[in-house]
């Protein structure tokens, strides 16, 4: 037999794009393709892009450069694809811009991807003869991609994405997703619920489910009505093997009294909650579109609190936005002080082509941009660590999957996503450990197990700490 092929996959962007590296490996297993971690020894290299912000939609080009270099200097020639979201906003503009580019692939076609491969080969390496495929084809490419095979399951661990919702129709005025990813499609239940159960066959033990908008999730329940985002929850929970469950990215509007309900009834619904809410201001709610005010944003927190006491939330923040005044930046502030984040991503706005608000008048410049930036992470960081800080003495359920930087060591998640460190052996992995928090760290919290599935303990997992344990609210933390 022949070599196997080689397949380096350099993934940028959000949980979407590792989803979709995942699925494009398993589709090109079937072309006995095997994955390899460096582009050295690579026969083909998928860059797998993101559009979202400049600078990440750059990295592509700095990527191309330095991988053409590296062929230039081992005297191969690699096929080079360039996938997602790039991939889909500039199309042929990649060709014309970088050189070194076989394919071009839209994250709608990946199912094509052999043939689309194949057709490259065969054009051989003149570069009026590249192939650009960023159609929105008629099937859906769910129907067509690969699944894991079992090893590949157990490679990627006891954690899993599993896409339920892709696209988005909101039309933020910043935002390129609803073009790079088209309109909203929501898959069957009966599918995803085939995918979970392969996975937990696999081993895997907890599940992310991934949309742009996953909370306006609506597909197709099997008797020809939609079923929302808290009922394929529900039927993801009885999927046997799976301990828990958790769903992003949430839009505020979307957060129905259904999927509050499923975060009260449910302990395998994980107590923490990535809800955008972008700007604090209702000027610049309005002007980005997001269709909804400051005041809507508190309702929804102190819902899903009353249901859930023990939940925490993260957000994504954009500071500088065209026309935010000192005001605007303030009620931002003023936002994130009082709802309190367990963590938080922010962003200096960036105009982004095709975009309503790049082409405001009103852009504002950089050093405001910075300014407003370093606040607002101070205090963001100020909030993560005391709600880190008041982990300690704490006794939480950690999912542990992988092995530590020191022998005897394993990595594990708390309902918070936080890392924890113990002590236990390898066997343990994919378990779910009772444990005592001892240590708070910036990067990471260490512990003492004191029971669980591996260490002869057959408590049901629990969700996350209990308020009524004297558990201080991070709102009330003094930071
Ligand atoms: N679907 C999610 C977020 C998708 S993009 C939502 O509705 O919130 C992830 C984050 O990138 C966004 O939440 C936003 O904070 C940030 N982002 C998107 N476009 C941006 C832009 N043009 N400039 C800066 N940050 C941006
Ligand atoms: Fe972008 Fe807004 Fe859609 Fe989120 S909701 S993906 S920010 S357009
Ligand atoms: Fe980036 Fe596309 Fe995800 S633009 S954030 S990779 S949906």
């Amino acid at each position: 037999m022949s070599e196997p092929r080689k397949l380096f996959v350099k993934s940028f962007g959000c949980q979407m794009n590792v989803y979709d590296a995942q699925r494009m490996t398993d589709q090109l297993a079937r072309e006995g393709y095997v994955e390899t971690d460096t582009a050295d020894d690579a026969d083909l290299v998928i860059l797998n892009t993101c559009h979202i912000r400049e600078k990440a939609a750059e990295k592509v080009y700095s990527e191309l450069g330095r991988l053409r270099k590296q062929q230039e200097e081992l005297g191969r020639r690699t096929m080079v694809a360039v996938a997602g979201c790039v991939a889909q906003a500039e199309g042929a503009e990649i060709v014309k811009r970088a050189h070194g580019v076989d394919l071009v692939v839209g994250p709608q076609s990946y199912h094509r991807l052999p043939e689309l491969i194949a057709e490259a080969q065969s054009r051989g390496t003149h570069k009026r003869a590249r192939i650009v495929e960023t159609e929105f084809p008629v099937e859906d490419k769910f129907d067509f991609l690969a699944p894991p095979t079992r090893a590949a399951i157990a490679k990627r661990g006891p954690t899993a994405f599993v896409t339920v919702q892709e696209g988005c129709d909101k039309f933020c005025t910043f935002c390129v997703v609803p073009y790079t990813r088209g309109a909203e499609v929501s898959r069957p239940v009966a599918k995803i619920l085939d995918e979970v159960k392969r996975l937990a066959d696999g081993g895997v033990r907890e599940v992310t489910l991934i949309g742009q908008n996953v909370n306006a999730y609506h597909g197709d329940d099997g008797h020809g009505s939609p079923a929302g985002l808290a009922e394929l929850v529900r039927r993801v929970a009885e999927v046997p093997g799976i301990a828990r469950i958790r769903y992003t990215t949430s839009h505020p509007r979307d957060m129905d009294d259904d999927l509050i309900a499923a975060h009260r009834e449910m302990p395998a619904l994980m107590p923490y909650l990535h809800l955008p809410v972008q700007s604090g201001s209702n000027r610049i709610l309005a002007a980005m579109n997001r269709k909804h005010d400051r005041e809507l944003y508190f309702e929804v927190v102190e819902k899903v609190r009353t249901a859930r006491p023990d939940i925490a939330f993260s957000s994504d923040f954009i500071v500088g936005f065209p026309g935010e005044s000192d005001e605007d930046f303030a009620d931002t502030m003023d936002l994130v002080e009082r709802v309190g984040f367990a963590g938080a991503f922010s962003f200096k706005y960036s105009p982004r082509p095709g975009t309503p608000a790049a082409g405001s008048g009103s852009q504002l410049p950089e050093d405001v941009k910075n300014e407003r930036l370093y606040a607002l992470q101070a205090l963001l960081e100020r909030q993560k660590a005391a709600f880190d800080a008041a982990c300690r003495g704490r006794r939480f359920d950690i999912l542990l999957e992988k092995p530590g930087r020191l022998p005897g060591q394993l990595i594990g998640r708390s309902p918070y996503l936080q890392s924890v460190v113990v002590l236990a052996p390898t066997a343990a992995i994919g378990t779910l450990a009772e444990v005592d928090i001892r240590e708070v760290s910036t990067r990471s919290l260490a512990g003492t197990i004191i029971g669980g599935e591996a260490f002869g303990s057959d408590r049901p997992p629990q969700g996350g700490l209990r308020l009524e344990a004297g558990m201080v609210p991070v709102e009330k933390v003094e930071a």
